[in-house]
């Protein structure tokens, strides 16, 4: 078993953050609810466990609190900002509202530098708070290490029984140190090594993808995106031959994606890929519809059907595998205001009918997005798919607006090709969440030459996100702006004119459906 650090989850929006600030640092994290029984936590042998932060006050009458016996497993527990203020409930402190509800940037003030929290940091620290209620008297053998303007103990500490508290966030990008502060805990005071590396994860995934698998065969649905790309090298490496991957072209792909995921998968990895061209079949389907609702219906139905179809073909499988991630297993904590609970609602993606009788492989359950693209270099993915940008399930549908027809698929893809071409040109491909051009169902009057036009309108849209919950525009150099513009409409038969979307997320949303 991995060296780990439990987290228990207290509703912050952060935590998933912390979890991966200490896998940054070398060291496995889960997160587990808040009320998970303190044997079933000794049972995993942590090696400290760190209380997140959470929108309740202690004190309320539904506050979410921890089974009381995880304060004697006797390993080390950092408590931040909610997590503090637990301490107080639990070991004999106080908690009171604030005067002002402390948000936003504070500067720290090391009171006493022997706090092995604070190991080579300087004495001032720039940190981020977000609360409202303030410790207002120590816990029982705890003392203050460091203060803020606003409160005494920001940092406190009971050197002996290892528990450490923290008012502010150290999580948070606009707390500079604090993903030193974290290894500081993980290393100096837990004892963790550096043992969590996509490395080692790779020989240890692979072990138990055998253990599962046995002699049996897996399919797995390849869509050409991260994560089923990952999971499929993943699988390849493991079990080679008793596994099949199942490309679906729908018709409505980028330029040469189909292409890629042959070149690479079939050619380069030689893994057992069964191409599925059911472009017609799709396109059929979508004759006539323009409601954005009824498309999308229409081509998740269509996918089962024709996935299901090949599954069959593919022979005798026992196993299904999928590209799942660790945040859409984590038990998200119900409580209100808690955003990571509604963001796991966002777009559900590949479900399939529960009449599939096939037993689930998921070797990538475990891991965020950013350690995927890290295992998926290790396993010699190139970086086109590596660190592609995100590609909606309903693919080029949700791009032409109004009617989907293979002719305006074509114009659109001939677009976005050169929209990704200029932005990889300009070294800004890799740098944001989204880059892609969309097809507006109008057409306008434009002169080409001597000649009138009549011809469609393509947006191009350009976004920065963390996690497509929200987005801001990205403001493009006018010189790429205008090669853009210039290309798409000299290039591309069927457009006379091209706009920018300058529209945030919200009130808008990524994609323009
Ligand atoms: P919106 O348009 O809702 O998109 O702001 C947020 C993010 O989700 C992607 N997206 C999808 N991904 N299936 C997916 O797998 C879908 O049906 C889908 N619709 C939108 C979108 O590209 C953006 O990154």
């Amino acid at each position: 078993m991995n060296e780990q650090i439990i987290l228990l989850d207290f509703g912050s929006q952060y935590t998933q953050v912390i979890a991966r600030r200490i896998r940054e640092c070398n060291v496995y994290s889960q997160i587990l609810r808040f009320d998970t029984p303190a044997a079933e936590i000794a049972r995993l042998k942590p090696k400290g466990i760190i209380l997140s932060g959470g929108p309740s006050s202690v004190y309320a009458k539904d506050a979410p609190l921890p089974d009381k016996n995880i304060f004697d497993l006797g390993v080390p527990v950092l408590g931040i900002c909610f997590g503090v203020q637990l301490f107080a409930q639990f070991l004999g402190g106080r908690v009171e509202k604030g005067l002002k509800r402390e948000y936003g940037k504070g500067t720290l003030t090391v009171k006493d530098s022997s706090c092995a929290l604070f190991h080579k940091l300087p004495k001032s620290l720039q940190v981020w708070n977000s609360h409202g209620d303030k410790l207002t008297k120590l816990p029982h053998g705890f003392k203050p290490v460091a203060v803020t303007e606003n409160s005494e103990y920001a940092a406190i500490e009971n050197r002996a029984r290892k528990f450490f508290g923290l008012q502010f966030h150290p999580e948070v990008v606009h707390t500079p140190r604090g993903s030193e502060i974290i290894s500081n805990f993980v290393h100096r005071i837990c004892g963790c090594g550096k043992g969590w590396t996509m490395r080692s994860y790779l020989e240890q995934a692979v072990e138990e993808i055998r253990a599962q698998v046995g002699k049996e065969h897996v399919v797995l649905g390849l869509s050409g995106g991260v994560d089923s790309s990952v999971a499929a090298a993943l699988l390849h490496k493991a079990i080679g031959a008793q596994l099949t991957c199942i490309f679906v072209n729908n018709g409505l792909l980028r330029a040469r994606e189909a292409e890629v995921v042959q070149e690479v998968f079939g050619r380069h990895f030689k893994l057992k890929l069964q191409y599925e061209n059911c472009s017609k079949q799709f396109l059929d389907k979508l004759k006539g519809v323009t409601d954005p609702e009824r498309k999308r219906k229409i081509i998740g139905k269509t996918f089962i059907d024709v996935f299901q179809a090949a599954t069959q073909r593919a022979g005798k499988a026992k196993f299904l595998a999928q590209g799942t991630l660790y945040p859409d297993v984590i038990e998200s904590v119900p409580i209100a205001g808690n955003p990571a609970a509604m963001i796991k609602s966002h777009h559900n993606v590949g479900g399939l009918p529960k009449n599939m009788k096939f037993q689930l492989v998921e070797p990538l359950k475990c891991l965020f997005k950013d350690e995927v693209r890290l295992l998926g270099l290790e396993l010699g993915l190139p970086k086109e798919i590596v660190y592609r940008q995100p590609f909606p399930g309903p693919g080029l549908a949700v791009r032409v607006l109004g009617e989907v027809t293979p002719a305006r698929c074509q114009i659109l893809r001939n677009a976005d090709a050169i929209v990704v071409e200029e932005m990889k040109a300009a070294g800004l491909y890799y740098k944001i969440w989204q880059s892609f051009a969309v097809l507006l169902p109008v057409r306008s009057v434009g002169v080409m030459g001597d000649e009138r036009t009549y011809d469609y309108t393509i947006a191009i849209r350009a976004v920065e996100s963390q996690d497509g919950m929200t987005a801001d525009w990205v403001k493009l150099p006018y010189d790429l702006l205008e090669k853009l513009a210039s290309r798409i409409i000299n290039e591309v038969k069927g457009v006379n004119r091209c706009v920018l979307d300058i529209t945030s997320k919200p009130p808008g949303t990524i994609e323009w459906e």
